[in-house]
């Protein structure tokens, strides 16, 4: 990991970041567009000014992050992210989680589109991930000890925290929309998993796969970040479905819950607002 391109992404953010700590950074997976509402927009700047970030080489990706306030908190948005899969190494993946670390973030959501094992989680259900399961055996923290980052061997026993997790839950509930929860397998990509794949990963506890989310996830709850995720199901799982796989279903299953998603999202800034007012 080259830690100095950190360090020279952050210069390349206008100072209005790092003003004081975001109450929640949001790292959002594909098609989101401008789905968010916010009262009032503070800073932009597309992924490609950002060096070490550059632009996503996958489409729906729109890359560009925005500091906004929204029900009166200060909220830094990732909007579309970059893969192990694309070629580019640790850096780009995890730098969204990087940066909000120095910014000072203490809570995290993080949305991704994913292929449904759970024979009972249809295309366009919203499902809060509990754990996951790094079936790559990569993993972004090997290296030197990074300050900062955490001890050596960190816990990794509620990457998704439950007090989050449950705000999530709430804001769901209080615009009645279904939330399931559930494990989400971790796969390297760019390919599209094996039918015999994902019976494996069914049998391991897995109820979603997904390329994405878990190194960003890793750095920041080893960093004490509180992260919470949720996955919008796009496709049944190789081998359950009997669909093509690809990634127009993919994009077009995702631009469809994207309203839904960015109703909850909303309603969880929301809560968590709340949360900040009584703290
Ligand atoms: N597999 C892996 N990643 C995905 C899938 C899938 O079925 N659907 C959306 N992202």
């Amino acid at each position: 990991m080259k830690l100095s391109v950190f360090k020279k992404a952050a210069a390349a953010l206008p100072e209005d970041f790092f003003d004081a700590p975001p109450a929640c950074g949001l790292i959002l997976g594909s098609g989101w567009g401008n789905a968010l509402t916010a009262d009032r927009v503070l800073a932009e700047v597309d992924y490609a000014d950002i060096p070490g970030l550059g632009a996503s080489t996958v489409v729906g990706h729109a890359g560009k992050v925005s500091l906004y306030i929204r029900h009166g908190i200060r909220v830094v948005a990732f909007h579309g992210r970059r893969h192990w899969y694309e070629g580019g190494g640790w850096e780009p993946v995890v730098m969204p989680a990087e940066l909000l670390r120095r910014m000072g973030v203490k809570n995290l959501l993080v949305t991704n589109a994913a292929g449904g094992i759970n024979g009972k989680f249809r295309p366009g259900t919203l499902m809060a991930i509990t754990d996951h399961i790094n079936t790559t055996g990569l993993n972004p923290l090997v290296g030197p000890v990074v300050p900062g980052w955490g001890e050596r061997f960190p816990d990794q026993s509620e990457v998704y925290d439950t007090g989050l997790t449950g705000v999530l839950a709430q804001a769901a509930k209080s615009l009645r929309i279904p939330l399931k929860r559930g494990i989400y397998a971790f796969t390297s990509g760019p390919v599209f998993e094996t039918p015999a794949e994902i019976r494996a990963y069914a049998a391991m506890g897995a109820d979603a796969v997904g390329m994405s989310t878990v190194p960003e996830c890793t750095l920041a709850s080893a960093c004490g970040i509180r992260v919470a995720g949720l996955s919008c199901i796009t496709n049944m799982a190789a081998g359950i479905g009997n669909r093509h796989l690809g990634h127009e279903e993919v994009l077009e299953q995702s631009k469809k819950t994207t309203p839904v998603m960015a109703k909850l999202v909303d309603a969880f800034l929301q809560q968590l607002a709340l949360d900040f007012q009584l703290a």
